[in-house]
């Protein structure tokens, strides 16, 4: 838990962005391939794994449930696993610092080990909703010892002996609960469903059919899916290759197109399209984003992208591109402070149940650096402007992402954007800082 005294940071105009990056692996990715390689008999390699704060949360979670972890290189880890329903008794709580998703997937996870584990977190992850991953897990037979208030952190659950496959319609779109429950179904015996209305992120998808899993999932009305998975299969050692964040790539990207000047190449950023909702979006606001080379990396579609300084206009984004897109609004709003016209961004509920209420800090962040904005029910509206006042404190509320969006606002606004606290960009950002400023950007 973080207990270190606050890391303020200022961001000031100055040089444009530029260069050629690789931003550090996919956080939903190295998470889930974490705890796949944990429940896989043999050894499985992982390249390329965010070593982020969160992850190595996860990491430690999965050594202290049974399997054994190594670090070989820089993000490189050899990991053999227990087996599906294989974990042992943990010696004392798991500590997941910052991270829902590490948590949510993990409490999955032991829901179908006959293991009693204890999940905490630091007092950000305390304060988020788990009700909503531990209601389809007792469904399965996971037994819910002792909880805080609500069902939050911290609590106790008992694994299921015998998990019983469900078919469950999620209330909200959420690739974690989806995953959670996907992942206690693999101890379960026959068919486990997931019913989608809205589609969410597909990485336990794709990477438990890469492990090896039979797992098919079809459209499910106009915008979801259904998922069904067979439960109890043998997976498969395999080697994972975790591409680059588009949530991560999205900062320097965005700095990029509001400093003057800027030209920046952005190498092997994931594409999978549940994620790229924010590159659509900037580039219908006139965002210069060509794809340079496309591929593809471990199952997942990766491009290239070069980024120039552009002229952007105010959009109406549709609520039903959020899921695509649910950690990125905080800053599509810088982008929309910078352009011309008013940006509505729709659907913003579950902006509310993040790290921190996301919906109120991004409207806080951008309001005490002179930008006009409202909330009108879950929406968020920017009204944008070509000279950004900037001069602004602002609170970060333990969320890695109000930090790094502020500090790019900092980079092309007339006064300098100072954050309260920067330690926690470390939770999916290691190094973002430091690899800034390679690209010119003031940060001290
Ligand atoms: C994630 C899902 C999203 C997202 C989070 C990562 C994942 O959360 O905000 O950063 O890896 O499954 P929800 O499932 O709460 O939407």
């Amino acid at each position: 838990m973080k207990l270190a005294s606050p890391t303020p940071l200022t961001a000031r105009r100055g040089a444009p962005v530029q260069g050629r990056i690789r931003v550090p692996g996919d956080k939903s990715i190295s998470h889930r391939a974490l705890i796949l390689a944990a429940l896989t008999v043999g050894e499985t390699t992982i390249s390329g794994l965010l070593e982020g704060e969160d992850v190595l949360h996860t990491a430690d979670a999965m050594r202290a449930l049974g399997a054994k972890l190594e670090r070989t290189h820089e993000c490189v880890w050899r990991i053999h696993g227990v087996g599906v329903g294989g974990f042992a008794q943990p010696a004392g709580p798991l500590d997941f610092g910052n991270s829902g998703t590490g948590v949510r997937l993990a409490i999955g996870a032991v829901a179908g080990s006959p293991v009693t584990a204890s999940f905490d977190g630091d007092a950000s992850l305390r304060t988020r909703p788990m009700r909503r991953v531990l209601d389809p897990l007792e469904k399965m037979g996971a037994r819910v010892i002792e909880a805080a208030e609500g069902g939050r952190l911290p609590l106790t659950l008992q694994g299921a002996a015998d998990p019983i496959p469900i078919v469950y319609e999620s209330p909200v779109p959420s690739a974690q609960l989806k995953s959670a429950v996907l992942l206690a179904g693999l101890a379960a015996a026959g068919e486990t469903t997931v019913i989608e209305a809205e589609a969410t992120r597909d990485h336990t998808e794709r990477l438990l059919k890469y492990f090896g899993a039979k797992i098919a999932s079809k459209p499910h009305g106009e915008h979801g899916r259904r998922i069904t998975l067979q439960g109890q299969p043998e997976l498969e050692p395999c080697n994972v290759v975790v591409p680059a964040d588009p949530s991560s790539a999205a900062f320097p990207l965005v700095a990029a197109l509001i400093v003057p000047g800027s030209d920046l190449i952005l190498e092997a950023v994931m594409t999978n399209p549940l994620r790229t909702g924010l590159f659509a979006t900037l580039r219908e606001m006139g965002a210069n984003i060509e794809t340079l080379a496309t591929r593809d990396d471990g199952g997942e579609e990766v491009a290239d992208l070069r980024v120039t300084a552009s002229k952007l206009k105010g959009v109406d984004v549709p609520a039903a591109r959020a899921p695509s897109m649910i950690d990125e609004y905080l800053i599509l709003a810088v982008a929309a402070a910078f352009a011309e016209g008013t940006t509505r961004m729709r659907g913003l509920q579950e902006l509310r149940v993040k790290e921190s209420d996301r919906l109120a800090a991004t409207a806080e962040m951008l309001r005490v650096n002179g930008v006009n904005v409202e909330i009108e029910g879950d929406d968020l509206i920017v009204h944008g402007k070509s000279n950004i006042a900037g001069g602004g404190d602002v609170t970060t509320h333990m969320d890695h992402r109000i930090a790094m969006s502020a500090l790019m606002m900092g980079l092309a606004s007339v006064n300098p954007v100072r954050i309260d606290d920067s330690a926690f960009i470390a939770t999916s950002f290691p190094g973002f800082v430091g690899l800034m400023r390679s690209l010119g950007a003031d940060l001290t």
